[in-house]
């Protein structure tokens, strides 16, 4: 039972994400398969939680409209990028609320959680609760002024709304006030001497894991409120509601609660879909299965503390066999900033790129124990000087000179020399250098091994010299080139958990039934095609990647850092009064005509109408719109201001307009409104 972190549907995903908790579950999915083991990887997306109904909010939409929206981005980006779910969910559906609420009444009817009344704060103006990003003030720990209900941003802790110094409304910036509420919690401290003793008897596990899991426990597990207000989300069951003497409506599962249970819903649909509806129990019941998560570090304590302590609770569901965290991914030295747009979205890579050179790079520079770095510069290197000269040279090579020479059949292997015969060994070898470090969860070795492989098989062809022995000993030119299309096969089948799409290619080109996904791993190794086989056509497996490509990358990564950096020391204006502002005489003016100023290729001369009086005015606005988009529109204008004469023009006035990454806009009221209006 296999899965990967439900990504929140509130944006797209970018490459950390992918690195972090999906592909290394496709990776382990798909070899998994190979091995013939009985697999069901699962997916889907998380659509509860606050971060998504705030976007929604921004945007003024339903929160429904939001999850709808990167639902299906997510899931068309893990279909393109080669993901293997055999089920991807949402954790909207039908089936998932009726599973979490389940869950909670079960584990309710074993008395497992605590109920505590307790006042909360309350956002009078929004008639809400304020739970976890719903909130904003002052971190108690660094002082930084815009951190959440739940954690600061800025120097990690994690926090309580309560905690927050000067707190705020994040909807309407109101003060909140305390007001009585009541919660379910989940009493991790008596679930402590369980959790170490399960925890302690897996040294296998990560040490990045094993590290934050200990400090927790050496901090002591604390209560966990797994209910919130809100009204969005998995509500309470009705009867545990009325029974605590409250009303359903409102109240909803904490959504770390019901994301994880999100794993067992989408398999139940799985099953479903299947035609088999219990046919998920075994996944999840079955003392025997093995259930690995897959996320990122900072998912840890929900994996290894939290969703355990439910498991154990309601008692009919295995323990994960691992939870192999990753460390985060940075990009090109600094931290992915979904807010500042500095990311390389999945969705845009593979719009322009190869879904396999990301897998390879991502997966051969994991960050399975520490951090790591994506940079275009070590992508590109590895896709020329690994995919493209190693890989993609020794299959291009081989198959050009079966074609070539032997008229595109796989010549009959004669006798075998020692270097026959170690080529051919270090085929299986290399197979079982790859699973154990698979099995192991460590990637990077596990890619270098399958890389070692083709690496030694260029080699071997240079140590053979077939374009020689075809002119003296064709009976060896035809042992080493069958070899050779052997080892193709081998690595078309080893390769296919890191780099499928080229696995396929390679199939193809090798003119075999079926799949390479259907193939068998424990086979690999022996000599599967027959003397005689016919080559297909040859496709270039990877085309190398210019240095324009990659320089254009770079250059968009650095227009995402550049404004921020433009932006961040601006000085605000010192502060002014009331009185002052109100010598400030701002209008509506209506444009009747417009005109560029001759010899200034950024001026428009514009005649306007403030009520009854006319007036002329000249705006540096011809770069941004073109004169008759203006006549007509409704602007704003300061009119006391002294007139001047700007090249020539006189103007009586100026106009307001906002300027962004450098295009101007003109500030024009949101509903119609006669001109000479004042403007407060
Ligand atoms: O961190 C996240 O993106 C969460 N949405 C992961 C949830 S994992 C699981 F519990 F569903
Ligand atoms: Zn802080």
């Amino acid at each position: 039972m296999l899965t990967s972190a439900l990504p929140y549907a509130n944006g797209p995903i970018h490459l950390g994400h992918l690195a972090g908790a999906y592909l290394p579950g496709d990776i382990f999915a798909r070899y998994c398969r190979l091995k013939d083991r009985d697999v069901v990887y699962i997916c889907g997306s998380d659509e509860h939680g606050v971060p998504i109904m705030l976007r929604a909010r921004d945007e003024g939409v339903h929160p429904q409209e939001i999850v709808d929206r990167y639902h299906a981005i997510i899931e068309d980006s893990f279909q393109r990028v080669g993901m293997t779910f055999d089920y991807y969910g949402r954790t909207s559906s039908k089936v998932h609320h009726e599973t979490s609420r389940e869950f909670f009444r079960n584990l309710a009817a074993k008395d497992v959680f605590v109920t505590k009344k307790d006042k909360q704060l309350y956002d009078p103006e929004a008639k809400m609760f304020l739970a976890d990003r719903f909130i904003r003030g002052t971190c108690p720990n660094c002082s930084y002024e815009d951190a959440y209900g739940d954690q600061c941003e800025n120097c990690g802790t994690s926090l309580s709304p309560k905690e927050l110094i000067n707190p705020r409304s994040a909807i309407t910036d109101a003060e909140p006030i305390d007001k009585e509420t009541i919660h379910w919690y989940l009493p991790l401290a008596d679930f402590q001497p369980k959790l170490e003793a399960w925890i302690n008897a897996h040294p296998e596990w990560r040490s990045n894991v094993m590290g934050q899991i200990q400090s927790w426990f050496k901090d002591g597990l604390r209560d966990r409120a797994v209910t919130r207000d809100l009204p969005w989300g998995v509500r309470i069951p009705e009867e545990i509601a009325e029974s605590a003497g409250i009303e359903p409506d409102g109240k909803v599962l904490y959504v770390w609660f019901d994301a994880p249970i999100g794993y067992i819903s989408a398999t139940r649909e799985w099953a479903q879909q299947q035609g088999d509806p219990e046919k998920w129990k075994p996944y999840w019941q079955d003392k025997d299965s093995k259930l690995v998560h897959f996320i990122g570090k900072d998912n840890i304590v929900f994996h290894c503390l939290i969703f355990p302590s439910m498991l154990m609770a309601h008692g009919d569901y295995v323990l994960p066999m691992n939870v192999p965290a990753n460390e985060f991914l940075n990009l090109e030295g600094n931290k992915f900033s979904t807010s500042r747009n500095y990311a390389v979205w999945l969705n845009d890579y593979l719009d322009s790129h190869d879904p396999d050179s990301l897998r390879y790079a991502l997966a051969s520079n994991m960050p399975e124990t520490r951090d790591a770095d994506f940079s275009w510069q070590d992508f590109q290197a590895r896709h020329n000087n690994e995919l493209a000269d190693i890989l993609g040279n020794f299959v291009n090579r081989t198959f050009t000179f079966i074609k070539k020479y032997f008229d595109g059949a796989l010549p009959t292997r004669g006798k075998l020399d020692d270097l026959d015969q170690e080529m051919i060994e270090s085929i299986a070898e290399a197979r079982d250098a790859v699973g154990f470090h698979l099995d192991k969860f460590q990637y990077k070795e596990a890619i270098r091994r399958f890389m070692d492989l083709a690496r030694f098989a260029n080699k071997y062809f240079n140590d053979k010299e077939p374009w020689k022995t075809r002119k003296d000993d064709l009976e060896t030119c035809a042992t080493t080139l069958n070899i050779c299309a052997q080892v193709t096969h081998a690595l078309a089948v080893l390769m296919n958990p890191f780099i499928p799409f080229a696995s396929n290619k390679l199939w193809q080109m090798l003119q075999l039934a079926g799949a390479p996904e259907e193939a068998s791993w424990d086979a690999v190794g022996e000599l599967h095609l027959a003397d005689g086989h016919q080559i297909g056509e040859l496709v270039i497996l990877f085309q190398k990647i210019d240095d324009a490509v990659i320089q254009a990358e770079i250059e968009k990564l650095q227009k995402a850092l550049a404004p921020a950096e433009e932006e961040a020391p601006e000085p605000g204006l010192p502060q002014i009064t009331f009185d002052e502002f109100m010598k400030v005489e701002l209008k509506t003016a209506k444009v009747l005509e417009a005109e560029k100023v001759k010899k200034a290729k950024k001026l428009l001369k514009l005649q306007i109408e403030v009520g009854r009086e006319k007036r002329q005015l000249v705006a540096g606005l011809a770069e941004h719109y073109a004169p008759e988009d203006l006549v007509g529109k409704t602007v704003v204008i300061v009119a006391n201001l002294k007139p001047a004469v700007i090249r020539g023009v006189e103007s009586q006035g100026m106009l307001l307009a906002v300027e962004e990454d450098g295009k101007m806009t003109v500030i024009s009221p949101e509903a119609p409104v006669a001109s000479g209006k004042t403007v407060r």
